[in-house]
C-alpha cells in the first residue's frame, strides 16, 4: 500500500508564521479587521502566495477569494475548502488562518503532484468571518446575498459606516450587492480550525469531528437617558443611560441560564455619549452576541434579552431601542464528511472525537447550500481571540493532512 499523499508541514508553519506577523501588535496580538489596511496586506500576500504556487485567484464583489488550479474544469462541481483571514482586535495567529493556509496548502499539494481527481478542489478565503461589519458576512452575501438598504445600514466596530470604509478601500458597491454563489457549482464544503474552546487539549484528542455549528444572534441595544451635572444632580433626579445599561448585562448569565445550560450572551463593546467624567451618561450602546445550538431556544434567547432591556429601562426611567441583526440558524454538519474525517484520522493513528462548535463559522452558511463539514484541532489550554491564542505544530500539520485526505476523498468520490 502506498502512503498517502501529505501537506509540506515546514511550509504550511512558514506561511501561518508570516501571515501571523501582518497586523502583529507590540502584545503580540493580531488585528486584521476586515476591510482595514492590515488586511489589505494580507490579501496581497495571500495572494502573492498563490501567484507564486502557479494557482489563479478570483475576487468577488465583497472580498470573497477563489483560488483554483490551472486548467481546472470549471463545468464539474467543485470541492471548497478554506476559512477567513480577517481577525479580531488583538486576537491570535491561528483563529480562520490556519484553516486559509491549509486550504492553500492542499490545493498546492495537489497541484504540485498532479493528483488525478474527478473533481476541481478550490481553496477559499471568506470576506470579514469576524463580523467587523455583520457576523460571517463574505458567506452571508454568496449564501443570500445582501441589499444595498442592508449594505447602508452596516456600521464596524469604530463606528465607521461599512458603505464608506469599503468605497474608500476601493471596492464597489454594485459588484457587493451582486454578490452570491451558485450552489450547483459546489459539490461539498470543508475547514479546518483550531477548536477555540478546551475540550481536545483537556481529552487529550487530536482531531475534532465537528457535528454542528452553534446558532448565532446579535445587534446593539441602546439605552438613552439625560446627560446631566455629575457634581450637582442629585442620585434620585438622574436618567443615567449607564447604570440602566450595567443593569442588563450583570443579568446576562441569568438571562443565559433561563434559557439552557449551552446558551451565552456578551456584550463585548460599550459606548457611553457624550464620554465625560462629569457628566451623567446620555446614551450607553452596548454589543449583544447571544448563542445557542438549538434554534428554537436561540429564539427564547433574543426574546429573553428584549424583555429584560425593556424591563430595566422601565425601571431606571430610561428608554431603549434595539438594532438587531439577522440571526444565523445553527447548522448540523454532513455525516457523510462526518465519516471521512473519522476515517482519516485514524488511518493516520490520530484519535478523534465528535464535537459540537460553540464559535460561528462561514461553514454554518455553506452548510446551507451544499454537504459541508469542519475539522478541529486542539486550542492549548482552550484560548482564543487573544493573543495567547496557540496550537501545537504538530497538531496544525496533523489537522492539514486530515483536511488534505478529506477534500481528496471528496474530489474523488
Ligand atoms: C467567530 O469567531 C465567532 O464565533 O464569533
Ligand atoms: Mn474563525
Ligand atoms: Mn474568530
Amino acid at each position: 500500500m502506498t502512503a498517502p499523499l501529505s501537506v509540506n508541514g515546514a511550509r504550511l508553519r512558514a506561511d501561518l508564521q508570516a501571515l501571523g506577523d501582518i497586523g502583529r501588535g507590540p502584545g503580540g496580538g493580531v488585528s486584521r479587521t476586515s476591510f482595514s489596511v492590515e488586511d489589505a496586506r494580507a490579501r496581497a500576500w495571500y495572494q502573492a502566495r498563490c501567484a507564486e504556487a502557479g494557482l489563479s485567484v478570483e475576487v468577488d464583489g465583497i472580498g470573497n477569494m477563489l483560488v483554483s488550479a490551472p486548467g481546472h474544469d470549471t463545468g464539474v462541481p467543485a470541492v471548497w475548502t478554506g476559512s477567513h483571514i480577517d481577525s479580531v482586535p488583538d486576537g491570535g495567529a491561528f483563529d480562520g488562518a490556519l484553516g486559509a493556509m491549509a486550504a492553500l496548502e492542499c490545493v498546492r499539494r495537489l497541484h504540485e503532484t498532479a493528483a488525478p481527481l474527478r473533481r476541481p478542489v478550490r481553496a477559499v478565503v471568506y470576506s470579514d468571518e469576524e463580523g467587523n461589519y455583520t457576523h460571517l458576512f463574505g458567506s452571508s452575501a454568496l449564501a443570500r446575498g445582501f441589499t444595498r438598504e442592508e449594505l447602508d445600514q452596516l456600521t464596524g466596530r469604530a463606528g465607521d459606516r461599512f458603505v464608506d470604509t469599503f468605497v474608500a478601500a476601493g471596492w464597489n458597491l454594485d459588484r457587493a450587492t451582486r454578490t452570491r454563489v451558485d450552489p450547483a457549482t459546489i459539490h461539498s464544503t470543508v475547514e479546518l480550525h483550531i477548536e477555540q474552546g478546551p475540550h481536545l487539549h483537556r481529552l487529550g484528542h487530536q482531531i475534532g469531528i465537528v457535528t454542528g455549528i452553534v446558532g448565532l444572534g446579535g445587534g446593539t441595544i441602546t439605552f438613552h437617558g439625560r446627560a446631566d451635572h455629575a457634581g450637582t444632580t442629585p442620585m434620585d433626579m438622574r436618567q443615567d443611560a449607564l447604570t440602566a445599561a450595567s443593569a442588563l448585562i450583570v443579568q446576562f448569565a441569568d438571562i443565559a441560564a433561563s434559557v439552557s445550560d449551552r446558551a451565552v450572551v456578551t456584550a463585548g463593546i460599550l459606548t457611553v455619549r457624550p464620554g465625560s467624567t462629569n457628566v451623567v451618561p446620555a446614551t450607553a450602546t452596548l454589543s449583544v452576541d447571544y448563542r445557542d445550538p438549538q434554534l428554537a431556544r436561540l429564539e427564547a434567547l433574543g426574546a429573553a434579552i428584549a424583555a429584560s432591556a425593556d424591563a430595566v429601562a422601565r425601571r431606571h426611567g430610561v428608554e431603549v431601542t434595539f438594532d438587531v441583526e439577522r440571526p444565523i440558524p445553527p447548522a448540523p454538519l454532513d455525516e457523510g464528511i462526518q465519516r471521512i474525517v473519522a476515517r482519516s484520522a485514524a488511518a493516520r493513528g490520530l484519535t478523534a472525537t465528535p464535537l459540537p462548535s460553540g464559535a460561528g463559522h462561514d461553514s454554518q452558511n455553506m452548510a446551507t447550500l451544499v454537504p459541508t463539514g469542519m475539522i478541529f484541532v486542539p486550542s492549548i489550554g482552550g484560548r482564543s481571540h487573544c493573543p495567547e491564542e496557540n496550537t501545537d505544530w504538530t497538531d496544525v500539520e496533523n489537522g492539514a493532512n486530515v483536511l488534505l485526505d478529506t477534500v481528496i476523498a471528496l474530489a474523488r468520490g
